[in-house]
């Protein structure tokens, strides 16, 4: 069975578009591959987080996995500290990655176009980490949406340089990004990704929002003045963002949507559209709370991590030696 891996960053709340870039399509793949699936709490760190309000996030993070059907039988589901071993890779893989490709990676290049001040190291070398994420486990695939696609890339290309300097030792991992649902768009602004970053946005949808507040956000999402329900992501990125969402939460091809709404106005197209996602969230938070009532979480954590390590220290004690660091 080919291997998959990925993992989420819960620095805020979960949001619609970590589920249909990457959640959702885990729990998808967890039938035909092992599946191993983490929250990556170090990458949380690499912007200031509030301890209490972190903690909430993390567990609430793994619940939401299990609730959206990852079944800890079938995957592996772990905290990424609880497997010290990414850490010690992070920094031998950061030690093999140069800084002008640190330097090149789009989300630092963002944020310090953007003017922020007081970015962090951690923060600069994130991709190095992301790469031991991954490579410490020799996945075939790696699924993710767009935007962590030039990470994993990153990813490959370490690995190459690794095994070119070193001997065979890493594979090489695919990045595997959804056709529809790739980049979720944000609601008040659809030239912008979806991102957990806007706080207080009504532009993003969280996993545990309120369902009467999800379907405000979408009722009031932007859309054009074409008055045209039609997919064109260039000229009408609003209508076709949440075209791509009704799409990958119903199932139903885009075209046929297109169809059954070519002579409707943009509210009664909103409100299916919004009575979609108010059914799946709702869905989700049934179980999500069923999930935290029962002390699953701990259990699930103590399981994937002890399974995760096995894997883990193996990985990292073969490497050591190759790079000569290890003398025993
Ligand atoms: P993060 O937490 O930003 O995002 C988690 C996953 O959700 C996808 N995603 C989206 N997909 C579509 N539309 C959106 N608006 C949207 N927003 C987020 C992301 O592409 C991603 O797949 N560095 C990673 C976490 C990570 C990781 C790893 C992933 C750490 N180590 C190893 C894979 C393998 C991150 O910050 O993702």
């Amino acid at each position: 069975m080919k291997r998959m891996l990925s993992g989420i960053k819960p620095s805020g709340q979960l949001t619609l578009g970590n589920y249909i870039g990457a959640l959702k399509n885990f729990v998808n793949y967890q039938n035909d591959y092992e599946m191993i699936v983490f929250i990556a709490n170090l990458h949380c760190i690499t912007v200031p987080q509030e301890p209490a309000e972190l903690r909430k996030n993390l567990k609430d993070a793994i619940a939401l996995y299990l609730a959206c059907g990852l079944d800890p039988e079938r995957s592996t589901i772990f905290l990424q500290s609880d497997v010290m071993e990414h850490a010690q890779l992070g920094f031998i893989m950061c030690c093999n990655t140069y800084m002008g490709e640190l330097n090149r990676m789009t989300q630092f290049k963002d944020k310090q176009v953007k003017g922020e001040t007081n970015l962090s190291g951690g923060l600069y070398t994130y991709p190095s980490l992301m790469a031991a994420d991954i490579l410490i486990y020799d996945p075939d695939y790696v699924p993710v949406g767009e935007d962590q696609k030039q990470h994993v890339e990153l990813a490959r290309d370490l690995a190459a340089r690794f095994n070119n300097r070193y001997g065979e030792i890493f594979k090489l991992p695919e990045p595997l990004v959804p056709t529809v649902g790739k980049r979720i768009m944000s609601l008040s602004d659809p030239t912008k990704k979806m991102s957990k970053s806007d706080k207080g946005d009504k532009g993003c949808i969280y996993l545990l929002d309120d369902l009467n507040v999800a379907r405000k956000k979408i009722m009031s999402a932007v859309t054009d003045n074409f008055a045209k329900v039609a997919f064109d992501p260039i000229n009408q990125p609003g209508v076709s963002n949440l075209l791509e969402i009704m799409s990958v939460l119903s199932g139903e091809p885009i075209d046929s949507i297109v169809k059954r709404f070519e002579n409707s106005g943009y509210g009664d197209f909103k409100k299916a559209v919004a009575d979609v996602v108010v059914a799946e969230l709702d869905k989700i938070q049934t179980r999500y709370r069923d999930i935290i009532a029962s002390g699953e979480v701990e259990r699930v954590l103590q399981e994937g991590s002890e399974k995760a390590r096995k894997i883990a220290y193996k990985k990292l004690m073969k490497v050591q030696k190759k790079i000569g660091i290890e003398i025993r």
